[in-house]
This record gives C-alpha cells, sequence and structure tokens, in this order.
C-alpha cells in the first residue's frame, strides 16, 4: 500500500520478503543501508552469518528472486570466491552481507537455502 506509507511517512522504508525453508513468507521494513544479513538478525529470521559480513564464511547465503537478482549489483570477486564454498549454491545465490538494501531494492525477494552446510547431515 505505497500511497498509505508514503502518507504516513514511511517512504524511507523498502520491503524485503524472506521466503524460509518451509515455504513460509515473512514480508519486513527493511531500513535502507542496512544488509539483508542485518535485516535478517534484527527480525529473527534464521539465517546465521558467521564472520558478521566480513567475507569470510559463506553461512548468509540466500538464493534471491531471479527477477531481483537482475537488479541487484554485480557480485565482486571475494563474494563470488565464498560463494563457491556454499552449500546448495545456484544461479541465483548471493551472499546476504553483500546485498545492502537501497530504495530501488523495494520488494526484494530472498530464499533461504534449504540445505546446511554440515555435509554429514546431507538428505
Ligand atoms: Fe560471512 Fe556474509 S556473514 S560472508
Amino acid at each position: 500500500m505505497p500511497a498509505l506509507r508514503r502518507a504516513e511517512g514511511f517512504e524511507q522504508m523498502p520491503k524485503v520478503t524472506f521466503i524460509k525453508t518451509d515455504g513460509t513468507r515473512v514480508e519486513i521494513d527493511a531500513p535502507t543501508g542496512l544488509s539483508v544479513l542485518e535485516i535478517a538478525h534484527r527480525n529473527n529470521i534464521d539465517l546465521e552469518g558467521a564472520c558478521e559480513g566480513s567475507l569470510a564464511c559463506s553461512t548468509c547465503h540466500v538464493i534471491v528472486d531471479p527477477e531481483w537478482y537482475e537488479i541487484l549489483p554485480t557480485a565482486k570477486e571475494d563474494e563470488e570466491d565464498m560463494l563457491d564454498l556454499a552449500f546448495g549454491l545456484t544461479h541465483t545465490s548471493r551472499l546476504g552481507c553483500q546485498i545492502i538494501v537501497t530504495e530501488e531494492l523495494d520488494g526484494l525477494i530472498v530464499s533461504l537455502p534449504a540445505g546446511t552446510r554440515n555435509m554429514m547431515q546431507d538428505k
């Protein structure tokens, strides 16, 4: 409801939708300038982020909706290198700590990967 949000002065607050592993969709008001990882942590979304955004892990792996993947800034080489280590990598995978919310990303949809990084418990 963009008109209502604008009238209430919330026009700076894009929405990000997380799709959990069970298919549940959670739409969240996402302040610009925060990463998808930070937004997940603030809203109890189960996205690990072991290195807290320093590009030293791949536990913040998210799968971006294909339409949104095209809109995101291209991943840097460091991110690509870390993504190569992510479990369940897809063509639209990104690291959540490297996606910074902007007004242009209002409506962004990301899914949490179904798999875990623990190879011993692969289904
Ligand atoms: Fe470690 Fe994103 S939190 S790379």
